[in-house]
């Protein structure tokens, strides 16, 4: 597993960041000296994934207080640098209770424990032999360390339960065949990374047992936000009776946004799909509660009614 260290970290005067965007060719850092430096490496996506996201922002906040940065502006340029994740807003928020460094490595150290506590609860949904499938980089890179769903295919591969995964290639950016790949390779996971629109018929075919994704943002009512291509899955499983789980950590779970429709959804530089025609490129899906078989986070695994299960998936204080 790749050090919490490796993935981003705050020293004195910086935050260093292994950059994503280079993977999985070289393994490059970047440095960030303050919090509009932060928050342009969360914006070109640098480092992505919601967890890691609200890491960056809460190292980021931390780095402009201790500089002496007006706290205001740097909350501002942080919190707007991406909209989905409701993780980064909710890093800022407990970083304006205490804007120490030491709170900024805490909150990092936390999310890394949630994931292994939810790693453990999702493996246990796994029956022996199953062949998994996985949607853009839910992994160590994406949570600052293990993983939520990558993590749960961590653990139910220790536990001797997992014999393959499915990665899709995730287009635009390609998160599934640059960084997924990279990670279950790196774990000894015998994996495949297939085209997006493969998924579909590799299910007809009776060669997928469980999909497992990360979230951006699970509202109230278990509606959950992610990469875009997830609904399409999410759709596809419910049709072949494939259960779809998804994994993340309660700093997720956006218990002030009712339904999916209040999820904002981001829009990225239609540039990323073609720059030769003109494109769209919304970046995030809502998949609505009634596909997903179950939500998993440190607190457990949260069935239908969401409304209900969800109401304890609050980051312990
Ligand atoms: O645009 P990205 O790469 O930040 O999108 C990331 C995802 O959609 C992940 O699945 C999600 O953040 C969960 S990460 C544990």
């Amino acid at each position: 597993m790749l050090e919490p260290d490796r993935i981003l970290r705050l020293e004195d005067d910086r935050v260093v960041f292994l950059d994503q965007r280079r993977l999985p060719l070289e393994e490059v850092e970047v440095e960030c000296r303050n919090a509009a430096e932060v928050a342009d490496a969360i914006r070109s996506m640098v480092v992505r994934g919601a967890p890691a996201i609200g890491i960056a922002a809460a190292y980021g906040y931390a780095l402009a207080v201790a500089g002496g940065d007006d706290p205001n502006e740097a909350d501002r340029v942080l919190r707007s640098s991406r909209p989905t994740a409701v993780n980064l807003g909710w890093a800022l928020d407990e970083m304006r209770l205490d804007p120490s460094p030491e709170h900024a490595r805490a909150i990092h150290r936390d999310e890394v424990d949630r994931c292994r506590a939810m790693a453990a609860h999702a493996a246990c949904l796994l029956g022996p032999g199953t062949r998994a499938l996985t949607h853009c980089n839910a992994g160590g890179l994406a949570t600052g360390g293990y993983g939520s769903a990558v993590g749960a295919l961590l653990a139910a591969w220790d536990l001797d339960l997992l014999e393959h995964v499915w990665i899709d290639e995730t287009r635009p950016l390609l998160q599934g065949a640059r960084l997924t790949a990279w990670e279950l390779e790196a774990a000894g996971i015998p994996h495949a990374v297939i085209a997006d629109s493969a998924a579909g018929s590799l299910m007809a075919a009776g060669e997928v047992d469980a999909v497992l994704t990360g979230a951006d943002r699970i509202a109230a009512n278990g509606d959950t936000a992610n990469k875009i291509g997830t609904y399409s899955l999410a759709v596809l499983a419910m049709h072949h009776e494939i259960p779809f789980y998804v994994v993340a950590p309660s700093s997720t779970v956006d218990h002030a946004t009712a339904t999916g429709e209040a999820i904002p959804i981001e829009e990225r530089d239609p540039a990323e799909v073609t720059t030769r025609f003109s494109a769209r490129n919304p970046a995030f899906d809502v998949t609505p509660a009634r596909l997903i078989s179950s939500i998993v986070t440190e607190h457990g695994v949260h069935a239908d009614p969401y409304r209900q299960s969800l109401a304890r998936a609050v980051v312990a204080a």
